[in-house]
């Protein structure tokens, strides 16, 4: 966890003659776990012919040596080294096959909790299919993919002269580990149980490299001692840029282990080193701490119009920094405005807060009323009757005949007067996904011709997104008596953590109040072409919205842009049913859909280039927003 002070930190040992001891020295040293070959390297094995067929005895060390909960918490098995089940010799295939299956079936007798597994070139489809039967068949660990961030044949490759750019660029492409790490996953259909360990290299690749890597299920970096250099006092360090590199991707949850010979006359040094390094690394950012323990978590998005939000939903909602001084400051804008110094004292704004909750904005009104020294009289509008229980407390004990509480759906609501300034916050993660458009259309003749509605506009983007971990939420998220479709129809409210945005974010729709249309059509419809940059993966698309309150003044929940602590809003994502690969240079073609009928509002998506796929909850008959 990012949060906490110390670094989980394992040690990989390439030998143990005494096991026991060798655990003893490795807690003793402050570490949490060790890694090692299932099978002890003296056994090795001729399964189908050779010298030591016939061998007997036992396979490999005893499981009295530890007690099983040292098993089960304490080991990482590492496979042995010499397996090639990609070989080409059949006979030396099948050797392995059956070794591996030994090993494999020794991890599971011992309950080890993860078995990690080294990918020395491009071809492991046949690793993968023994893997992914195992899997099948209920194995408990997890499989540690170890692969190196960066090959070392490119590494070498980059030294030689001998070699022209293509030729470079062929080698590289067929040495880009990520691509062995992608078919060995695509071939094991992305299981759950498939975690990263990433060898970090002496040289840090391109940062578009790394960020890849941080959108894979990263379980740990591996470092290897001879990364680290020595500092005066004569300590292990890293150099700085590896430093920055670990603390980017501290924050995904990764495990550290330390692989190699001791090479600075305590390998408990290593691991001071990364608690060092775990320290250092602090987060104030309120949003950072809001959404601690929500990381990549899949949220059903609310819908207050046909639902009553709960007490605790508000008083959440009333706790971010922004948010209500933001619409202060709208609200103070037009009030000075709307209002010139010679007229301050005759004349009155009528404001009304529609979708008043329990009245956080109309304190804003009243905040931004005195601040201008401007007067107002306010109606706040509420059609939770729970909500308005709270809005008529206050408006006897605090607010008095300058407020009127209305308890009423604002669509259906008759009001006495007209508005300058109609203000609300009916704003989903994806700008109109609460159905904002509909319940201001509505409302909006009570505004004056010169009236202003707070917010003025609003936004949708979108953004391609790889992420295995989401998509593995989502294949968890079946559901009994739903249609077999509809978790991936689904759009969620998810703080994004795991996870690689394949291009940048382009506006989808736009709405703006008061409509002025002749017609007002509510429906959208827009195709969007993203240009991949490098060989990737489709999981989905990440959905957020701004808003312009007035003139300025905004709120926004994109990447770029995003108002600073405010945490109202995650974002959004919409998944697609099968991960789609796509190529650097690829135009990736997304169509989306907002439709509406008497009684809901819902999107329909669909990915049709490179390649194309099936739309996406047609007729909303997975997901709809409730009218
Ligand atoms: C997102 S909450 C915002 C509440 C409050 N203004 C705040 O900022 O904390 C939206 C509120 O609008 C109310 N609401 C939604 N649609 C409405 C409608 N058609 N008429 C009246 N109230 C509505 C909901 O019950 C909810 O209290
Ligand atoms: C408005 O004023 C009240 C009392 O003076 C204060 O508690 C509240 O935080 C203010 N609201 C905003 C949005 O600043
Ligand atoms: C949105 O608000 C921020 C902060 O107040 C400001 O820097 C930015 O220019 C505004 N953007 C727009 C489009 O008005």
């Amino acid at each position: 966890m990012s949060s906490s002070r110390r670094a989980s930190c394992g040690l990989d040992l390439c030998s143990a003659t005494d096991l026991r001891n060798s655990l003893h020295m490795a807690s003793e040293a402050g570490f949490d776990f060790i890694c090692l070959s299932i099978v002890h390297p003296r056994f090795k094995r001729e399964l189908i012919g050779g010298k030591s067929k016939n061998r007997t005895g036992a396979f490999t060390r005893s499981d009295l040596i530890l007690s099983s909960s040292d098993w089960n918490n304490l080991i990482v098995g590492k496979l042995s080294p010499y397996l090639a089940v990609d070989s080409e010799d059949t006979h030396f295939r099948r050797q392995s096959e059956e070794a591996l299956n030994q090993e494999l079936m020794y991890a599971a007798h011992l309950c080890l909790p993860a078995v990690m597994v080294t990918l020395r070139g491009p071809k492991n489809t046949n690793l993968a299919r023994i893997l992914q039967s195992k899997f099948q068949s209920n194995s408990t660990y997890q499989v540690w993919v170890h692969v190196f961030m960066e090959s070392p044949a490119i590494t070498a490759m980059q030294q030689r002269s001998d070699m022209n750019e293509s030729e470079i660029a062929l080698e590289k492409k067929k040495n880009d580990t990520w691509h062995w790490w992608n078919s060995f996953r695509s071939v094991c259909n992305f299981d759950k149980k498939l975690g990263l360990a990433l060898e970090v290299s002496p040289d840090i690749p391109p940062d578009e490299v790394v960020s890849r890597w941080a959108g894979e299920p990263l379980k740990c970096l591996v470092l290897p001692t001879s990364l680290f250099l020595t500092n005066k006092k004569g300590y292990p360090v890293l150099s700085r840029p590896h430093q920055a590199l670990i603390r980017s991707l501290a924050s995904l949850d990764v495990q550290i282990v330390i692989s190699g010979n001791d090479k600075h006359g305590n390998i408990r040094y290593y691991h001071q080193y990364m608690d060092h390094i775990w320290q250092t690394i602090s987060h104030v950012d309120p949003l950072t701490v809001y959404a601690r323990g929500y990381e990549d978590y899949l949220q059903c998005p609310l819908q207050p119009l046909m639902d009553n939000l709960e007490s605790q939903t508000y008083e959440i909602f009333e706790k971010d920094p922004v948010k209500y001084t933001e619409y202060q400051r709208a609200i103070y804008s037009v009030l000075l405005d709307k209002i010139s110094l010679e007229e301050k004292d005759q004349k009155v704004l009528i404001v009304m807060v529609v979708g008043a909750g329990r009245g956080p904005l109309v304190r804003a009104a009243l905040n931004a009323s005195q601040k201008a020294d401007r007067k107002i009289k306010v109606y706040a509008v509420e059609k939770n009757p729970n909500a308005v229980v709270t809005l008529e407390a206050q408006q006897e004990e605090m607010w008095g005949d300058q407020v009127t509480v209305i308890s009423c759906d604002m669509r259906d609501w008759e009001a006495p007067e007209k508005a300058d300034i109609l203000v609300s916050e009916l704003l989903g993660s994806f700008g109109d996904n609460e159905l904002s458009p509909e319940c201001l259309d509505g409302v909006q003749k009570f505004l004056k011709d010169d009236g202003v509605s707070i917010p003025a506009s609003y936004t949708s983007y979108l953004c391609p997104l790889q992420s295995s971990k989401l998509y593995n939420e989502v294949r968890l998220c079946k559901e009994k008596d739903k249609h077999p479709l509809h978790h991936f129809e689904t759009p969620y409210v998810v703080h994004l953590q795991n996870r690689l945005e394949l291009a940048p974010v382009q506006p989808l729709f736009r709405f703006d109040h008061p409509n002025r249309d002749e017609i007002i059509d509510n429906r959208r419809y827009k195709c969007l072409n993203f240009k991949i940059s490098q060989d990737c993966v489709l999981h989905g698309f990440s959905g957020f919205f701004d808003s312009i309150l007035y003139k300025d003044i905004n709120l926004s929940i994109l990447p770029e842009t995003h108002s600073k602590g405010m945490f109202s809003w995650f974002p959004i994502f919409f998944p697609i049913r099968e991960p789609i690969h796509l190529k650097a240079g690829d135009i990736l073609e997304v169509h989306f859909w907002r439709l509406c009928n008497r009684k809901n509002v819902w999107y329909e998506w669909c990915v049709t280039s490179p390649v194309p796929g099936p739309l996406h909850n047609p007729n909303g008959r997975s997901y709809t927003i409730g009218l």
